[in-house]
Order: C-alpha cells, then sequence, then structure tokens
C-alpha cells in the first residue's frame, strides 16, 4: 500500500486523525462537521481563552451551536491544545489561521507562515497538508510547497498537498459548512484525491479543480465579484440620490427579471475579514506580473467611502432640522459588520463612529451582538435600546440591520438614518435613506 492509499482508507473508515489549525469563524465550525461525522479532531491556536472554551464545551461562534459542540467534546471526539508538536499525530492538517493585510494593502502571510512552520516541524509521510485560508494565486506552490519540502518529502509523493477555499458565510443559517459545496485544487491528483475523499465525508458536494492555483483564483473570483458589484450598486445609489430616485426600489424591480441580474445592496461600506481584504491579495500577486486590477482598485474607492458618504446625510438630515454634527448625541444602531454576527472586523460603523467623534458628535450605540468597542482611543459601551430612547438623542443611524431590533418602533425616532433599507415600506420626514 503507497502512503496515499493508507491514507485514503483512514479516511474512509473514519480512521484519520484531523488536525485543524486556527480556531476561528472558519476553523471551529469546521472542526465540528469533522468531530460529528466521527473522526478524532484535534484544534491547534495560541489563543488560550479559544482552547479553555472548546475543552469546557463553550461555543464562541454563533454559528456553531453549543450543544453540538459539547456534544463532540464530551464524547472524546473533538479537543483544542496550544501545543504544536502534537500536529505530528495527525493524518490531516488543515490550515485555518487569519489572512490579513498589511497598512500598505500588501498581504501578511505571516501567520499562515507560521502555521506552516509548525507541521513542516513534525511532517511525516503520508499526511496530508491542506489550506485554507484565503490568500493569493501561487501561495500553496510558491510559500507553503517549498517549506514543507525544506526536510526531504517531496509533496504529491511522500505526503499530499491540497489547496480548498473556505466559502463560509457567517450568520447565514440557510447555506452551513455541511450545505456549500467544497472546491478541492491538489499538488497532483493523489493529492486532490485524498482532499476530496476527505471533504466528501463532511459536506454535500466537492468540486475538484487541476491545481492549487486554480483554487485559490476560484476564492478571489468569488469575493472579488462580490466588492465589484456592491462598489457598483454603490456608485448607482451615490447617483440616483443625486437624481432624486429610491435605490432601494431600482433594486426590487430589478431583481424580478429571472437571468442575468443577481441583486446587491448599497451600504455604509464593506465589512468583515474577506471582502474588503481579498481582492487585494488579488491584485497585489496580479501586480507582480505587471497587470494592474481596474475594477478592483475602483471597487475599493468607492466603498471606502460610503462611511463618509453616511456622515454626509446624517449631517444633511441634522441640517433639516437646524442642527450641526458637531455636539449633536448620535446613537448608531448595530456596529457589527453585517446582520446578525458579532464580528466587528473592518466593520463600516467604526468608520461612520470615528469620523462622527471627529466631527464632535456625541456618539452611543446599542447592539444586541457587539457588547463593547474598543476602537482607537475610543472606549464604548453598548447601551440596551430602550435606555438608548429615553435618554433622548438628535439622531440616530442604522448602521447594522439586526433582526432583533423593533424597526417599527424605531421608524418613530424623530430623525434616523438608514443605512441598509431597515426600515422598508416605512415613509416620514423623519426616515433619511442612505
Ligand atoms: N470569516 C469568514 O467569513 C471567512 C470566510 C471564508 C474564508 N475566510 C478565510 O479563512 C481564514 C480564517 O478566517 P477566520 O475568519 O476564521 O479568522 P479568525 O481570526 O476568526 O480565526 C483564526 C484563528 O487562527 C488562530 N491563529 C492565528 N495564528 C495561529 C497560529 N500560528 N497557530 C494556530 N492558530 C493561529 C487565531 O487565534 C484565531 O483563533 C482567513 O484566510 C479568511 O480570509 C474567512
Amino acid at each position: 500500500m503507497t502512503a496515499a492509499s493508507e491514507l485514503l482508507e483512514r479516511i474512509r473508515t473514519t480512521q484519520a486523525r484531523i488536525g485543524i489549525i486556527g480556531l476561528g469563524y472558519v476553523g471551529l465550525p469546521l472542526a465540528v462537521e469533522f468531530a460529528r461525522a466521527g473522526f478524532d479532531v484535534t484544534g491547534f491556536d495560541v489563543d488560550e481563552g479559544k482552547i479553555a472554551q472548546i475543552n469546557a464545551g463553550k461555543s464562541y461562534i454563533p454559528d456553531v451551536p453549543a450543544s453540538e459542540l459539547s456534544e463532540v467534546v464530551q464524547k472524546g471526539k473533538l479537543r483544542a491544545t496550544s501545543d504544536m508538536a502534537k500536529l505530528g499525530d495527525m493524518d490531516v492538517i488543515d490550515i485555518c489561521v487569519p489572512t490579513p493585510l498589511r497598512k500598505t494593502k500588501d498581504p501578511d502571510l505571516s501567520y499562515v507562515v507560521k502555521a506552516v512552520e509548525a507541521a513542516a516541524r513534525v511532517l511525516h509521510r503520508g499526511q496530508l497538508v491542506i489550506l485554507e485560508s484565503t490568500t493569493y494565486p501561487g501561495t500553496t506552490d510558491e510559500v507553503v510547497q517549498p517549506m514543507l519540502e525544506a526536510g526531504g518529502f517531496k509533496a504529491g509523493e511522500d505526503f499530499l498537498l491540497a489547496f480548498s477555499p473556505e466559502r463560509v458565510d457567517p450568520g447565514n443559517a440557510q447555506y452551513t459548512t455541511k450545505q456549500i459545496p467544497k472546491v478541492v485544487g491538489g499538488n497532483g491528483a493523489a493529492s486532490t484525491e485524498a482532499a476530496c475523499a476527505l471533504y466528501s465525508r463532511v459536506v454535500a458536494s466537492v468540486v475538484p479543480v487541476s491545481s492549487t492555483r486554480v483554487a485559490e483564483m476560484v476564492k478571489l473570483l468569488e469575493n472579488t465579484f462580490r466588492a465589484v458589484n456592491i462598489g457598483l450598486v454603490n456608485e448607482i445609489a451615490l447617483m440616483s440620490r443625486k437624481m432624486d430616485i429610491d435605490v432601494w426600489e431600482v433594486i426590487d424591480a430589478a431583481k424580478t427579471k429571472p437571468f442575468g441580474f443577481m441583486p446587491f445592496y448599497p451600504g455604509p461600506g464593506l465589512g468583515g475579514h474577506c471582502i474588503p481584504i481579498d481582492p487585494f491579495y488579488l491584485s497585489w500577486k496580479a501586480r507582480q506580473s505587471g497587470f494592474e486590477c481596474r475594477f478592483i482598485e475602483l471597487a475599493g474607492q468607492v466603498n471606502g467611502s460610503m462611511p463618509e458618504y453616511v456622515v454626509q446625510r446624517v449631517a444633511d438630515a441634522l441640517n433639516s432640522v437646524k442642527k450641526p454634527i458637531n455636539g449633536s448625541k448620535i446613537h448608531l444602531f448595530g456596529v457589527a459588520y453585517k446582520r446578525d454576527v458579532n464580528d466587528m472586523r473592518e466593520s463600516p460603523a467604526l468608520d461612520v463612529l470615528e469620523l462622527l467623534i471627529r466631527r464632535g458628535a456625541e456618539v452611543t450605540y446599542s447592539d444586541p451582538w457587539v457588547g463593547q468597542i474598543h476602537e482607537g482611543h475610543h472606549r464604548l459601551k453598548s447601551v440596551d435600546v430602550d435606555t438608548a430612547i429615553a435618554g433622548g438623542f438628535d439622531c440616530a443611524v442604522i448602521t447594522t440591520d439586526h433582526a432583533a431590533f423593533d424597526y417599527a418602533r424605531l421608524a418613530e425616532l424623530p430623525l434616523i438614518v438608514d443605512t441598509r433599507n431597515a426600515l422598508k415600506g416605512m415613509t416620514g420626514a423623519n426616515i433619511v435613506r442612505l
């Protein structure tokens, strides 16, 4: 039996021991799915707080029900550790660490490099290493492969190597890890086969592609598609305002076309760890080949200008009641980057908050998902909605349309700027839309 066929057999019989590096929004749901499928799973993280919570059966990711997590922990199918030496006991090492941008908008692969260094130290024959972190095309074969091969083993022969982009959409109850098809590109046929065999145990369908580079590019196409289309619809929103047209009504009517149109919605700007960041991984890499990604840069400019535009709408709203931003009390409803998640990464609400404070506003917020904000020098605590309304403010802003807010009640506030069309169908001089 070759090392690859041995691993396939271990996957088929659910004997393969799976190690997941990085137990965040991507890694933890995946670890739980593998454990629920009966695999022996060890999660690796540098955050001792997360490790303690997992081992206590407590979930810190809203999409992972505590009951599912505690069940697999109690059954001994899932545990977490910071001891990277234990990676040596794994048949599969799946890397789900962050891939942020540096201040210069260049890719920051330092987390991936650290995780791969840890894997390289313990690499043994027959292991399958998969990178899931979103990154530029070429990362797996130009960065990961040489690091793993430095000890003398050869990828695709002695050990297997693949890239499989994660497509999880936090807060989306309709499509969870299990239901989302998984794209897999291996370093050679044996690597692709092993990674496909593994994922087909936990996800509904697996889509093999010809190489790791194709798989890396698939993810960047998907996220660039979103960033560019959101940029387009934000621009349409800005021009519609100038032409006194309700952009939300336009989109609702346009989406009745059964083909050739897909709705995207304007908003206060891009947020999260993916859409504002990933396209710049692609433009950085393309630039190395002498190619300028014009769509990505333009979408970045339009989307990046939206918080400023929201502040302008707030200024217009206050102006209509003869008040300036300076000295006004402004209350934000929702600060997470999108509805019904607790993720604050790159949240445009933070930019809106910062811009309002800089203009002299007294800003407070309510968010059932985010108890406090530490932004720059600002330390704010979420105020319960009743207390906030009872205290009064000059203007409210719906920055994130969480399901928990009572929108009929918010529509009664004296002045409210709605950046998400959460007050759809409600009218009044007090309501100002994006
Ligand atoms: N969040 C999403 O919606 C989403 C969706 C698809 C893809 N992705 C991609 O998946 C990757 C992970 O994103 P995420 O949102 O899960 O990030 P996250 O920050 O929620 O989780 C990453 C985890 O990795 C840990 N970590 C960092 N360095 C480590 C190391 N050297 N060893 C072990 N653990 C380490 C962190 O402590 C953290 O717990 C990124 O590349 C992201 O672009 C994210």
